[in-house]
């Protein structure tokens, strides 16, 4: 099949992902074809650096690695599937390597997608809920800028209002609270002299709510999409110290962190905090299989063994391609690749120089609000004006993306997520990345800002 056939097929029959399709009706979509480490090639030859791990965080160990497809193609030759009620051999040896890395986890629950590894974590705090009080203490606490997924149940637990916009009605019994942003403060406080009324915002909604009405809440450890939201150091710890006093669980979703992209394993580990349950998704396999995981503490899983008597009793659900090996047998292989190739210093490492570099873009662009992330997790807030941080508008950030992506650099930014604040442009490039990498994408950024702003 020539190139143009498959361009031609993907424009008449594919319907692309946030996307308004007008605009091919007089421009060509980019049909990708092939990667190599930091690079993509469309079907028209044009090379791209992709800044992005592949659009959105997941390809974390670079393009074409033949590791990787090699464990994959080994393991589907020996048992390609079955149903994850029977166990199989890379699902219960990374289950083990994977709650060594994460301390006070014992149990992982695998399906395939970062949503659906959301669901099963309130499935749980529902289900337990009606082990122990009639179903009451169902409810969950979600963010106002975080993004839990994106079927009916996740959306309904996730903030970013532009992206639930025409998808209601919502499920039931999941409540909002603020977030964690200090230079969009909800509370309009300064840290230092806030008494971080974000974390402390959390008892006030337990209270409202009825602490024997809520279950669990759930937060990204630093916000991707939604901005990139480090909070304060103190912010988990009062947390934490809330959910043990109302008997509430804490849910930390690290679709995005999981597994390597602050520079911790897990970007819970870069705060003082022990959560009860943990899901993770996109670079756990580093987009080489479709996983996710749902991890929970010793606490949680004897909660579903207690009274084998009741045929309810038991954790009664099933995902199935949960029972899919090519993930677990990817999720190993690239686990091992990260402590080989000593990984998580490289994400430190060109982290530290990614912020520097937008540091120096900071000090040359007055359009730069504030420069923000950890590790190869990273963004800048752009602002028409630093002294009253109004948003730059919408429009000219996307130009800015648009105007590296002309140049071959792929850049990420916030997307119809929070009103008014989609003005965040996002770095996520690979683990693997280099210095050099950066300062190409800088280059891009640094162009764009000065001929788009
Ligand atoms: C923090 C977070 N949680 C959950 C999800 C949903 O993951 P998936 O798209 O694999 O369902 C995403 C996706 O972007 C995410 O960023």
């Amino acid at each position: 099949m020539s190139i143009n056939v498959a361009l031609q097929n993907d424009k008449d029959h594919v319907w692309h992902h946030l996307t308004q399709h007008k605009v091919y009706e007089n421009n060509d979509p980019i049909v990708l074809s092939s990667g190599k480490g930091m690079y993509v090639t469309d079907i028209k030859g044009n090379e791209y650096l992709d800044g992005t791990s592949g659009g959105v965080w997941t390809v974390n160990l670079g393009f074409g690695r033949d590791d990787m497809v090699d464990a994959v193609s080994e393991q589907l030759e020996k048992l390609p599937y079955f149903a994850g009620s029977f166990g199989n051999e890379p699902a219960a040896n990374y289950a083990k390597e994977l709650t060594e890395i994460m301390p006070g986890f014992e149990r992982i629950y695998y399906s395939n997608s970062g949503s659906e590894a959301n669901e099963k974590g309130y499935k749980m705090v529902r289900q337990r809920a009606h082990f122990y009080n009639e179903g009451k203490k169902h409810k969950i606490i979600y963010r106002d800028r975080d993004y839990h997924g994106t079927t009916i149940s996740a959306l309904s637990s996730s903030g970013q209002l532009q992206r639930k916009k025409d998808y209601g009605p919502f499920t039931p019994g999941f409540v909002e609270m603020p977030h964690c942003c200090c230079y969009r403060c909800p509370f309009n406080k300064n840290y230092g002299d806030c008494n971080i009324e974000c974390a402390n915002a959390l008892e006030d909604v337990i209270l409202r709510e009825g602490a024997d009405t809520v279950g669990s809440v759930i937060l990204e450890p630093i916000t991707a999409g939604g901005g990139v939201i480090e909070p304060v150091k103190e912010y988990f710890p009062i947390i934490e110290s809330i959910c043990k006093k109302y008997d509430v669980l804490l849910h930390i979703d690290e679709v995005v962190c999981g597994l390597g992209r602050t520079g911790k394993w897990f970007g819970y580990q870069n705060f003082e905090v022990q959560p009860d349950i943990v899901t993770t998704a996109k670079g756990v396999a580093a987009g080489y299989a479709a996983i996710s995981i749902t991890a929970t503490s010793a606490k949680v899983f004897e909660l579903f063994k207690e009274n084998p008597a009741n045929p309810d009793s038991y954790f009664r659900d099933i995902s199935t391609f949960g029972g899919c090996t090519a993930g677990p047998a990817a999720a190993l292989k690239a686990l091992s690749i990260i402590k080989q190739e000593k990984l998580l210093e490289n994400i430190n490492t060109v982290g530290a120089h990614l912020k520097d570099k937008l540091f120096e873009l900071y000090d040359k662009h007055s359009s730069i609000g504030e420069v923000r992330g950890k590790g190869l997790l990273c963004g800048i807030e752009l602002v028409k004006d630093r002294k009253t941080k109004e948003p730059l508008n919408e429009q000219i950030v996307t130009s800015v993306a648009g105007h590296c992506l002309q140049n071959k650099v792929m850049i990420g930014r916030t997307n119809r997520s929070f009103e008014k604040n989609n003005n965040v442009l996002l770095f996520s490039p690979a683990f693997i990345s280099t210095k050099g990498d950066i300062d190409l994408i800088i280059d891009a950024v640094d162009n764009a800002l000065t001929e788009t702003v």
